[in-house]
């Protein structure tokens, strides 16, 4: 029997997930669990380059991270969940892969240039934070998986991640720079050149309006636009009914807008009711249909959606110390696997002394 192929990927621990965590990457996950073999890194080390000064939360949002993906459905039975600070290999192959990156290559990380900004770091940040994608890179190929499923926000990371698993597999494993990226291992490469798989939408929007710039913010939990995997349904109600719409229509006329609304991207996200969303659709377009109808509608369809996870969400609140153990048991699984392939590069970099 041929063995699972490998997916690897993560969040990291600066909160609760929220559904645009859902239909970026972990539903994708969620379905892939029986035909891959699974690797969920909780990156609590990344969440330190930007919250230094609140360690005790990056620790509680490690439960809570676990927590989500218990209650969104990643099986433990099936699935290695772990903790990056706890994989030494992790670290150590950051130091190796970070002598294959030229510094200004860094720099023009899009993701790394959107995070300054939006997070006001100025010129303040530390060199561990310039280093995380380096640090990501040595996540995934520690684990040297086939696929990496993520959201759109994430694509820069995979492409230095490609970028370095080529350029080791060159240097160190003799293999030649025409060789086709599905043909690294068969001509001897170490590392794999990863897949990307995007969840089926690229990036939600949030429940408030559009940004200084008139476009609409991405769900996120910085920008306070978000519903959470744990949220109840009375929360999940305040959320939905308050959410922006077309702020035209309640001014000139009944006719609402369904394009760029997010009442409209959500039904058609998350609504498995396809026909009554696109007669309702019609009927908003022609003014016969009530905004709170819609929203009541996808409060439902919402609650229905996220009732289950919270129900299991808070089964394993009440035994955390089961949690841990999941979380102990994943992280000694993943340590095997990435030991070895420590070793592997050491070999191949001709530093394996003992
Ligand atoms: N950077 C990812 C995020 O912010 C989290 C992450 C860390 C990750 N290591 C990874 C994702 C490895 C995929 C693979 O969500």
């Amino acid at each position: 029997m041929k063995a699972k192929p490998r997916i690897l990927t993560g969040d990291t621990s600066t909160g609760r997930l929220h559904l645009g965590h859902y239909v970026g990457s972990l539903e994708n996950r969620i379905n892939m669990q029986d035909d891959y073999d699974c690797y969920f890194i909780i990156a609590n080390i990344q969440a330190l380059t930007t919250r230094l000064d609140r360690p005790a939360d990056v620790h509680q949002n490690v439960m809570e991270v676990m927590l989500d993906y218990l209650a969104a459905g990643i099986d433990p039975k099936k699935s290695t969940v772990f903790i990056q600070s706890e994989i030494p290999a992790i670290a150590e192959l950051t130091v190796f892969f970070s002598l294959l990156v030229p510094c200004p290559r860094l720099m023009r990380n899009p993701t790394i240039k959107d995070e300054i900004r939006d997070k006001g770091l100025g010129d303040n940040y530390s060199m561990g934070f310039l280093m995380y994608p380096i640090s990501q890179v040595a996540d995934i190929l520690a684990f040297r998986p086939e696929v990496v499923p993520v959201g759109e926000d994430q694509i820069p990371h995979l492409e230095l991640t490609r970028e370095v698993a080529r350029r080791f597999n060159q240097l160190f494993c003799h293999v030649d720079p025409h060789t086709e990226d599905a043909d690294y291992l068969s001509k001897g490469g170490l590392f794999p050149i990863i897949e990307a798989k995007l969840g089926r939408t690229r990036r939600l929007v949030g429940i408030n309006g559009p940004g200084p710039d008139g476009s609409l913010l991405k769900m996120s939990k910085s920008l306070n636009n978000a519903i959470y995997l744990s949220d109840d349904p009375d929360t999940i109600k305040k959320k939905v009914m308050s959410m922006y719409t077309d702020p035209n229509r309640l001014k000139a006329t009944d006719k609402g807008q369904v394009e760029n609304n997010p009442l409209w991207i959500f039904h058609e996200t998350f609504n498995p009711d396809k026909a009554w969303v696109h007669d309702a659709e019609d009927r908003y377009r022609a003014g016969t249909i009530g905004d709170v109808e819609c929203k009541r509608k996808l409060v439902d369809v919402l609650v229905a959606l996220i009732e289950p996870m919270r129900a299991r969400r808070s089964q394993y609140e009440k035994d955390l110390h089961q949690v841990k153990t999941l979380l102990r048991e994943g992280t000694a699984n993943a340590n095997e696997l990435a030991n070895q392939t420590l070793l592997l590069a050491k070999e191949a970099m001709h530093q394996r002394y003992f």
